[in-house]
């Protein structure tokens, strides 16, 4: 049997972690071959491939970014390159002619999508889900969460020492542009005061009055975590449109600060690297089994997986029954 792999959408830690779970499962255990696809599905497009040998996947546990490189070509809109071509129908000839018997999609929501689509075609295929923002649905986490969690914990916990020296409030972008739990994990995790997530509407006089009654009681600095898709005047980013007010409700100096790419760069943490070695070693195993057309989940700590129509379209995003929530707000967090 030989099995194709690609990765689609933003980078993120955990990515060649996975190829390397997927890849020594199926060579090892299973005696496939392993076909990597440069540049996501524009790969199949060019048939930009190499075969790969137990020798090409060394270094990759802790290597960040993806080794085959990504685009965000997405075969089922006519746009961006080959416009005027059949691109889903070109696809399917390049993979039986490069004798692909299954395609690993390793990606986020919109790679999802468009693996669904190709498994309704008839296409083996299979997704491993992707994501620093943790918003894929029918799994609880996705690999490179934790990673960015943790740099941005790490960024919060800098900005607290900063903040009570000068008695400021920082503001602290995250990413997450319709999920705010980048901002709700880093946000609890680095003890910050507020913290806003595009799920959550907020008030900016109630923002103001949290920050004014730590002052009230001896507290003359406050951390505001901000997700990056929260809303804003529709001009500014969100950390310095929220910056902004604050100093204007508070009259209390304030700074912003935007995490930025950051988050999605370098070496996965121990979790994330454990995390894709699972996926993409189940992945194979759903090869082997003939299980095609689903997605790898992570449920409480097992590894299953669900059909590629369920996870397509949708979107998992923060609810005020999240336990993180519920915590943070009887611990008098203001969430806006
Ligand atoms: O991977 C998801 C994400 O990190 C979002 O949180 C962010 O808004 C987006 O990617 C930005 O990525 P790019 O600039 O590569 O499109």
């Amino acid at each position: 049997m030989r099995i194709g792999i690609l990765t689609a959408g933003g980078d993120c830690p955990g990515i060649n972690a996975t190829i390397r779970g997927v890849c020594k499962t199926a060579i090892n255990h299973y005696g496939m071959e392993v076909m990597g696809i440069h540049s996501g599905f524009q790969g199949l497009l060019t048939k930009d491939v190499e075969l790969f040998t137990e020798s090409s996947l060394s270094g990759l546990l802790n290597l960040g970014g993806t080794m085959l490189g990504t685009s965000r070509e997405k075969p089922f809109k006519k746009n961006g390159v080959m416009s005027d071509v059949d691109k889903p129908a070109l696809i399917e000839k390049n993979a039986k002619e490069l004798g692909l018997d299954c395609i690993v999609c390793i990606g986020g929501n919109g790679t999802q999508k468009t693996a669904a689509k190709f498994a309704a075609r008839g296409m083996n295929i299979v997704g491993v889900p992707k994501t620093i923002d943790n918003d894929i649905w029918g799994t609880d986490f996705s690999f490179g969460f934790d990673t960015a969690v943790s740099i941005a914990t790490d960024a919060i916990d800098r900005l607290h020492s900063t903040a009570s020296s000068h008695k400021r409030v920082m503001v602290i972008e995250v990413m997450g542009h319709k999920a705010g739990w980048i901002a709700l994990y880093s946000g609890m995790a680095g003890g910050g005061d507020v913290i806003l997530i595009p799920e959550i509407p907020y008030d900016i006089h109630n923002i103001g009055r949290t920050i004014l009654n730590r002052l009230k009681k001896g507290k003359p600095y406050s951390i505001v975590v901000v997700a990056e898709g929260i809303q804003t005047d529709g001009k500014k980013r969100a950390a310095e449109y929220i910056a902004q007010e604050v100093e204007y409700e508070t009259g209390i100096e304030t700074r912003e600060t935007v995490l930025g790419y950051i988050q999605r760069g370098g070496s996965p943490t121990p979790f994330d690297r454990n995390l894709s070695t699972r996926m993409g070693g189940h992945a194979t195993e759903l090869i082997a089994n003939g299980q095609f057309g689903r997605m790898i989940t992570l449920k409480g700590n097992e590894i299953d997986s669900m059909p590629l129509e369920e996870v397509a379209g949708k979107l998992k995003l923060v609810t005020e029954e999240c336990d993180l929530v519920v915590q943070g707000r009887r611990m008098g967090i203001c969430f806006g």
